[in-house]
């Protein structure tokens, strides 16, 4: 894999996750040594006049309104697949079939078989890839997992994980449509536990290692909802709300919780891991911070640190401003795609690829299994 001197974006998907991608790949040359350039060539959307008006806002040279168009073309480098879950499998495929690099959103797919079809596809075309589980790179999260790499918390005994929202309580909200499509099973696949749990098995085993084994529970608490494109109530078939146990390869316990029912919380992800000497927390309302308490520290002053993740010597952060300042939710992209870069240029490819996030993909298999089953489900490893 070789990087260009420049690398040409064509862009699917201009929705919450296009404007991020866009405003990370305008940025990134701004604040990191970026290994080359970024041209923003081409944005596909349905819509010709929305796609128009966004590459005009954004600076992308050309406009599609066929995702194939896009991904034929002979002056675009990079596919970057920002459109619902029903359009990852199909795209990544035809893209590294067409020797592009690929960056896809997560979930990775909507199960398992596609994404073992779209591992199989970038690593036959011999391309990079990458998937935009953009919460390793929040800083206080990079700076955890350096602290337990540097195995600071000593043997982990407890994980313990939730993403709770409340925007779907509402009886009356529809599912489908460009608006509500992840509340439609067959765009999204699955309902929390693809979207935000997804999110938090990857972070946690990025932090702790692979998950071998849950057991979990589902509910979908409104059973039908009209459906925005045909007019007719219909059967919900996603999950509203996911509770999981896992055990991790490493012997430590895990609590996983999902849910668009917790009235009052918009995105509250926390994750806690408890070791033998230390424990983290981290909260993404708070993300600049990273809660470290550290059992060694003489008792008299011994309590939980609030570290302010804003120093240079923090991870990205001598990039951005000066110490005491913090960053935000937009800047986890702009440090995935500066990362993708500079790997590539190294001749490495940065994580999560797609093999990374086929793991995630096999726990979240496992975990709609077992709430089907009511059983413990082994998870199926990813081979190396
Ligand atoms: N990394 C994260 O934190 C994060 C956050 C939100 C969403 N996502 C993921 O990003 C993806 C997009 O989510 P979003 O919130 O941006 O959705 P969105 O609804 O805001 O935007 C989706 C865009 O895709 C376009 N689209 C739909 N079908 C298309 C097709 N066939 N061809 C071309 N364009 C098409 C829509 O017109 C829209 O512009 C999803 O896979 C989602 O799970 C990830």
């Amino acid at each position: 894999m070789t990087l260009p001197k420049e690398v040409r974006i064509g862009l699917i998907g201009y929705g919450f996750m296009g404007r991020a991608h866009s405003n990370a790949f305008l940025k990134a040359g701004h604040f990191f040594p970026l290994p080359c350039r970024l041209v923003l060539k081409a944005v596909c959307g349905r819509n010709a006049d929305n796609a128009r008006a966004f590459a005009e806002r954004w600076g992308y040279e050309a406009v599609e309104t066929d995702w194939r168009a896009l991904v034929k073309r002979a002056d675009v480098d990079l596919v970057d697949i920002a459109s619902p879950n029903d359009t990852h499998a199909e795209i990544a495929v035809a893209a590294a079939e067409a020797g592009k690099m690929v960056l896809c959103e997560k979930p990775l797919a909507r199960n398992v078989a596609e994404a073992e079809r779209m591992v199989e596809a970038v690593e036959k075309a011999g391309v990079a890839n990458m998937v935009w589980y953009n919460y390793r790179r929040v800083p206080a999260v990079t700076l955890a997992k350096q602290l337990i790499d540097e195995g600071r918390l000593g043997r982990v005994f407890h994980y313990r994980a939730k993403f709770l929202q409340d925007w779907t309580i509402s009886k009356d909200l529809p599912q489908g449509g460009a608006a509500l499509w992840r509340l439609d099973v067959n765009v999204a696949g699955s309902g929390v536990t693809g979207d935000l749990l997804a999110h938090c098995i990857d972070t946690a085993m990025w932090l702790n290692g692979p998950i071998t084994q849950v057991t979990a529970m589902t509910e979908t608490f409104i059973k039908e909802r009209k459906h925005t494109l045909t007019g007719r109530v219909e059967p919900v078939g996603i999950d509203d709300a996911c509770a999981f146990l896992a055990r991790f390869a490493n012997g430590s316990l895990a609590t996983f919780e999902a849910t668009r029912y917790a009235r009052g919380h918009k995105a509250l992800y926390t994750l806690e891991i408890n070791g033998e000497h230390a424990s983290i927390f981290w909260d993404l309302h708070d993300l600049h911070r990273l809660q470290y308490f550290d059992h060694r520290d003489q008792g008299i002053v011994r309590g939980w640190r609030s570290i302010h993740v804003t120093d240079g010597d923090h991870p990205y952060m001598k990039q951005w401003w000066v110490p005491g300042l913090q960053i935000g939710y937009e800047h986890t992209f702009v440090h995935q795609i500066a990362d993708f870069l500079s790997a590539l240029a190294r001749g490495e490819q940065a994580s999560p690829t797609f093999r990374d996030a086929l793991a995630t993909e096999y726990v979240t298999d496992a975990v709609l299994r077992s709430a089907a089953s009511g059983s413990w489900e082994p998870v199926r490893q990813i081979a190396k």
